[in-house]
């Protein structure tokens, strides 16, 4: 059985889905099976993001509603052999509801070393479906105090869905920025104000933002793809160190 974990934010445009599809990368890099579930109903993007989109036909509401088989919606991503998407509906209409997605979790879980659910923006129902079924939880968080603070309460709402295991993963960080707005001093201040152990830390990466606007892999040694293949190697167990420059 496979390891479930949902990307997820308060916020929306903090990176949860760049976060998904380079840690999906990096998990099949390191020879995984991979399912990426796109939970963002109406507005999906990971098809983008992937390279998929052209080859869409069914969606996850298709399998939830036995119009095909599961198989016949879940598509190899170009570029990374064993990376795989879910997506999701086209409209907002036909988002799962979270009882469904806890009966359908276990069943992927059967055949992926990771199912890596990307969460909508908010903290509705969409938010829900992503986050119930998902054994542990990675917080996604731009290190400004306003994003800060709706990780905080996430992980109060995490807790209630059931999901204890919970890490934060700081994306978009820019050492010279961050230390200009004076609001934290380093990034304890950062872990300290969302109550929050971190995980790991990607930075502010324009080559790895074009790649997958494009829906192709970012270069290997672009610094946020070598953070992210870190939070990889993490998610399966290793301890590997913050560097000390990211
Ligand atoms: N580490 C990064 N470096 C540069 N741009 C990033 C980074 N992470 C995300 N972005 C950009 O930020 C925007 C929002 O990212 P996205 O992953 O769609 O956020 P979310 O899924 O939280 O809404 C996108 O244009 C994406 O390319
Ligand atoms: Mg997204």
């Amino acid at each position: 059985m496979g390891m479930t974990t949902v990307i997820t934010s308060g916020k929306g445009g903090v990176g949860k889905s760049t976060v998904a599809v380079g840690l999906g990368r990096a998990l099949a890099q390191r020879g995984r099976r991979v399912l990426l579930v796109d939970c963002d109903a109406g507005l999906r993007s990971l098809d983008r993001m992937t390279g998929t989109e052209e080859e869409l036909v069914f969606d996850i509401s298709d399998v939830v509603y036995g119009r095909c088989a599961p198989v016949q919606a879940i598509y190899p991503c170009p570029g990374s052999e064993g990376l795989f998407l879910l997506p999701a509906p086209a409209s907002g209409d036909n988002m799962i509801r979270p009882a469904v997605m806890r009966r359908l979790a276990p069943l992927l879980r059967r055949y992926y070393d990771h199912v890596l659910f990307d969460s909508p923006a908010g903290v509705g129902a969409g938010f829900r479906s992503a986050a119930c079924a998902a054994q542990r939880a990675l917080i996604v968080c731009s290190p400004d105090p306003v994003c800060v603070r709706s990780a905080g309460s996430v992980r109060l709402l995490l807790e209630r869905l059931g999901v204890s295991d919970m890490t934060l993963v700081i994306n978009r960080f820019n050492d010279p920025l961050f230390t200009r707005t004076g609001v934290y001093s380093d990034l304890d201040g950062v872990i300290d104000a969302s109550g929050i152990q971190l995980f790991g830390v990607a930075p502010e990466d324009q080559a790895l933002a074009a790649a997958f606007c494009t829906g192709r892999p970012a270069p290997a040694d672009s610094p946020a793809m070598m953070a992210l293949s870190r939070m990889a190697a993490r998610l399966e167990g290793e301890a590997v160190p913050m560097p000390e420059r990211l």
